[in-house]
């Protein structure tokens, strides 16, 4: 989702903004805009498509002066447009502003302005921001206040970096949306993720809803709603943590799928160390929130804990929970799942649950997110930065946690097998070579996909712990490909979804040895008698799947509880060539967004 960048110091900004900007785009955007201050007068650009083509048109040296700002914009009001994308501009070119949100009551405001003489030149929600701080400041005359009287009259969320041609600094404000303030010597960055000033400074802090920084030659923090100066705490980043490049690989995709290894095994050892930390009350039921594949993390996640704690496990999607006013009481642990710690709707789960009372355990990948800063007690996942925009190691790490906080927890029920859970243990501790020699065999994965590229459509099936694993196949090969793909539980067909099976709807069965395995054959026969192609994910030694799959992917046998974090790899690169094989924008799919901070 959009991306804000801002710099205020001695560089010319130009070069520097690009840069910092084109760090952002993994966030997902559709155009992007710069503006700068120079000579008491503030210079634009802007262009539509992605960063490579923009800079190419736009002219960077134009940009000069030591105060700038810069946006990507993920449309929501609003088509792909020059007009519309960043920065926003006062009628009188004196104050420029980019945003990360959505402003709920603009169309209000923007009647009001408009009745007050206003030119508006976009149809955004933005505009009508600068718009009233142009306004407040005829009253006011100061800057500062002008943008706290605007502010006064907003309804929604956002993040703002906001400059004046008088004003020797930059302005900063967040409700909802993230920012953060990088500190370097004898200068400022202002940035929706560090990873943009990371080259520049680790130093940084985060800025919290209802704060406004004013950044001249110094960071002043104020809560506006309190009307109090706010000490920040400032933390270090870890630089080596941060892993950028593509390396020898052509997406970040592939590289992050390829990391898989890696990332469970600092997972692992992570979340090892975090359990002893957790002191929970009693409990007798769980509540999940989540979005998107941290949703099927934690639908996985469901049949970790029913089989390990026997108890029962409300599965929801964070949108779908906020709103329906759940029944949450003190003896409910809810588990808040997200990748980037930012999405909105997972957020205001988490508020919900906590106004209700609720102890909140999230499981996320961003230690300086939102989520982690407002819930009870965070799992680190330790995938590093995920760029793809289709999720794989975070999903993967998610995983694990799920099954380790079940393990861990089923230890202290009696009824538990010990020798068993031990069992589970070291095949977790031998699951990165596992994943390891799923990875070794792409080529054969190449070769299928290679045939699937001109379906249109495509089923998922699998059952048990695997059925969410369908799922979340599934939505890898919609995002990146933009072939139509539903999971369906494999039982679920002859229910309605085996009407669509011909011979162009082909059926991708997860269908390993375990104890739904003759179910899943008798579902995949009958897939065949009507003319379906099938794929099948089957494991190693399985000779009799031959006789029912076009095309077979086999997988090392693993423990029906740990299969999903084996089964999900050959999918992610089914997908991946897919859409390469395509020509698709794998790690930039069209009309997605990394980090979905609105609703
Ligand atoms: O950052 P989060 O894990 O909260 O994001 C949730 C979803 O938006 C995300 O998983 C989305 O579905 C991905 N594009 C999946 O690949």
């Amino acid at each position: 989702m959009c991306g804000i960048f801002g710099y205020k110091g001695n560089k010319d900004t130009g070069a520097l903004l690009v840069e910092g900007i084109t760090k952002l785009d993994y966030r997902g955007y559709d155009s992007a805009g710069f503006a700068t201050l120079d000579k008491g007068k503030i210079h634009v650009e802007k262009g539509v498509g992605k960063m490579k083509e923009i800079s190419k048109k736009i002219n960077v040296k134009k940009l000069k002066g030591k105060i700038g700002i810069a946006h990507t914009r993920w449309s929501t009001h609003g088509k792909v447009t020059l007009e519309n994308s960043h920065p926003h501009m006062s009628c009188d070119g004196k104050i420029a502003l980019v945003h990360n949100g959505i402003i709920d009551n603009y169309q209000v405001l923007k009647e009001r302005l408009l009745k007050k003489g206003h030119t508006f030149t976009s149809e955004t929600d933005t505009e009508v921001i600068v718009h009233l701080i142009e306004d407040e400041m005829k009253k006011v005359k100061d800057f500062k206040k002008s943008v706290i009287k605007a502010l006064e009259q907003l309804k929604g969320m956002y993040a703002l970096v906001i400059i004046h041609q008088d004003y020797d600094g930059m302005i900063v404000v967040r409700r909802g949306s993230p920012l953060l303030v990088g500190l370097g010597e004898k200068e400022f960055f202002v940035s929706s993720d560090v990873i943009s000033f990371l080259p520049y400074t680790n130093k940084a802090f985060v800025i919290d809803d209802n704060e406004l920084a004013s950044i001249t030659t110094k960071v002043e923090v104020e809560n506006i709603v309190e009307g109090k100066k706010v000490k920040k705490k400032i933390q270090k980043f870890n630089i080596k943590g941060i892993q950028s490049g593509l390396g020898n690989f052509q997406h970040f995709m592939l590289k992050e799928i390829y990391e898989q290894p890696e990332t469970l095994r600092k997972t692992y050892a992570k979340i090892s160390s975090q359990l002893k930390q957790l002191h929970l009350k009693p409990f007798n039921r769980v509540v999940t929130v989540a979005c998107g594949t941290a949703y099927y993390a934690t639908l996985t996640g469901s049949y970790f804990f029913e089989k390990f704690l026997r108890l029962p496990v409300d599965v929801e999607y964070a949108s779908e929970f906020r709103y329906k006013n759940p029944v949450i009481d003190d003896k409910t642990l809810v588990i808040a799942v997200s990748q980037s710690g930012e999405t909105a709707d997972t957020l205001e789960a988490v508020r919900e649950a906590k106004k209700k009372g609720a102890f909140i355990v999230s499981i996320c990948n961003v230690a300086h997110s939102t989520m982690v800063r407002e819930s009870d007690f965070t799992f680190h996942t330790q995938a590093g930065v995920e760029i793809g925009v289709a999720s794989t190691k975070a999903f993967t790490s998610q995983l694990l946690t799920l099954l380790l906080f079940a393990l861990y927890f089923a230890k202290f029920k009696d009824e538990h097998n010990r020798e068993q859970l031990v069992m589970y243990t070291n095949e977790l501790l031998g699951l990165s070579d596992t994943i390891k020699k799923v990875l070794s065999g792409f080529s054969d994965i190449e070769k299928i996909a290679a045939k699937f590229t001109h379906y249109k459509h495509a089923l998922f099936l699998g059952r048990g712990f695997l059925y969410p694993i369908a799922l979340e196949g599934a939505l890898k090969l919609k995002e990146i490909s933009y072939i139509h793909a539903e999971g369906q539980s494999a039982a679920e067909l002859k229910h309605g979804p085996i009407a669509l099976i011909d011979k162009d709807m082909p059926c991708i069965f997860i269908a390993l040895k375990d104890k739904l395995y003759e179910k899943v054959l008798i579902n995949m026969e009958e897939v065949k008698a009507r003319g379906g192609k099938i794929i099948a994910i089957a494991t190693e030694g399985d000779t009799e799947i031959k006789k029912f799959a076009d095309e077979v992917i086999y997988i090392p046998h693993v423990s029906e509880e740990v299969s999903p974090l084996l089964a999900i790899i050959p999918l992610q690169l089914f997908a991946y060539f897919v859409a390469l094989r395509k020509g698709c924008d794998i790690d930039k799919p069209r009309n997605l967004a990394k980090v979905v901070t609105v609703e």
